[in-house]
C-alpha cells in the first residue's frame, strides 16, 4: 500500500559507536512523526544493535545491499536470510553506486531481486539516468530497461512489496536536484509503466521515491508533486534535524 515515505540512506558512513548517537537522535525525533513511513539503512555492522534499539519504535530497518545466493562459499557476502533473522525488512537494490562500482548488471540485479522476495524482504528498487543520457533525452529509455530488466519479472503479489526509488545519477551527491518537473514527469511514467504490466490499482499503490540531493530546502516542493510519495535521501539523512525535517515535508 502506498504510503509517504522517507528512507535514510547512510552508505558507508559512520562507525557503530557514531552511528548509535545517530539513530537515538533520530529515534527521539521521530516521535512527532505520523503517517509517514520512515526506514533507516545503515551499514551491515549496525543492524543487529539497531534492531533492538528500535524495539519501540515504528522506523523500518533496511539493509543497503544483499547478495544473489542464500548460503555457501561467497566470501564477503550477506544474504537476505541473514538479514531478514536480524530484523531488516527491506532492502537496496540496484543503487547507481553499486551499478557502476561494483558492475552489478541486469540478471545479478534480478538475482537478488529473487532473493530478497523469496526471504521476505521488501526491495527498494533504484532506477535513474546518468547525465549524459538525460542530455540525450533517454532517461525513459534507461529507467524502462532498469525496470523491466531487474524487476518486471515479478508476479503480482511479489511486486507488491516493491518500493521504487527514481534517483537520477547526475543528481546523487551533487547538491544538484532534479526540478520538481523533472522528477513528477518520470514518476508519472514510471507509474505508468507499473500500470500497464500489473495494472490501474497496482499503480496507485506503489511507492515512487525520489533521490538525489533531496534536502529540507526542496523537500517540501519535491513531495508536493502528486506521483512522488517520499525520498531516498543520502547526505542530508546523515544529520537527525534534516533527515526528521524532511520527513515533516509532506
Ligand atoms: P544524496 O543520495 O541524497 O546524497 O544525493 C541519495 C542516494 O544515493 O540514495
Amino acid at each position: 500500500m502506498k504510503k509517504n515515505t522517507v528512507a535514510g540512506n547512510w552508505k558507508m558512513n559512520t562507525t557503530l559507536k557514531d552511528g548509535i548517537n545517530l539513530i537515538n537522535e533520530i529515534i527521539n525525533k521521530s516521535e512527532s512523526i505520523k503517517n509517514t513511513d520512515l526506514i533507516i539503512t545503515p551499514p551491515y555492522t549496525h543492524l543487529s544493535e539497531f534492531n533492538k534499539l528500535l524495539e519501540n519504535s515504528t522506523i523500518k530497518l533496511a539493509a543497503q545491499n544483499i547478495a544473489d545466493n542464500e548460503f555457501g562459499a561467497f566470501t564477503g557476502e550477506v544474504s537476505a536470510p541473514m538479514l531478514k533473522e536480524i530484523g531488516v525488512s527491506k532492502v537496496i537494490i540496484g543503487h547507481s553506486e553499486r551499478r557502476a562500482y561494483y558492475h552489478e548488471g541486469f540478471d545479478f540485479l534480478k538475482r537478488k531481486v529473487d532473493c530478497a522476495i523469496s526471504s521476505g524482504l521488501g526491495p527498494i528498487f533504484c532506477c535513474g539516468e546518468i547525465l549524459e543520457q538525460r542530455k540525450n533525452n533517454k532517461q525513459e529509455e534507461v529507467v524502462k530497461e532498469q525496470l523491466f530488466e531487474s524487476l518486471f519479472h515479478l508476479d503480482k503479489d511479489s511486486f507488491s512489496e516493491v518500493i521504487i526509488a527514481y534517483e537520477p545519477v547526475w543528481a546523487i551527491g551533487t547538491g544538484v536536484s532534479a526540478t520538481s518537473n523533472e522528477a513528477q514527469e518520470m514518476h508519472a511514467y514510471i507509474r505508468s509503466l507499473i500500470k500497464n504490466k500489473y495494472g490501474s490499482s497496482m499503480a496507485e499503490n506503489t511507492t515512487i521515491l525520489y533521490g538525489g540531493s533531496c534536502k529540507p530546502s526542496n523537500a517540501k516542493e519535491l513531495f508536493a508533486c502528486p506521483d512522488i510519495d517520499g525520498g531516498l535521501i543520502g547526505g542530508a539523512s546523515l544529520k537527525s534535524a534534516d533527515f526528521i525535517e524532511i520527513a515533516k515535508s509532506f
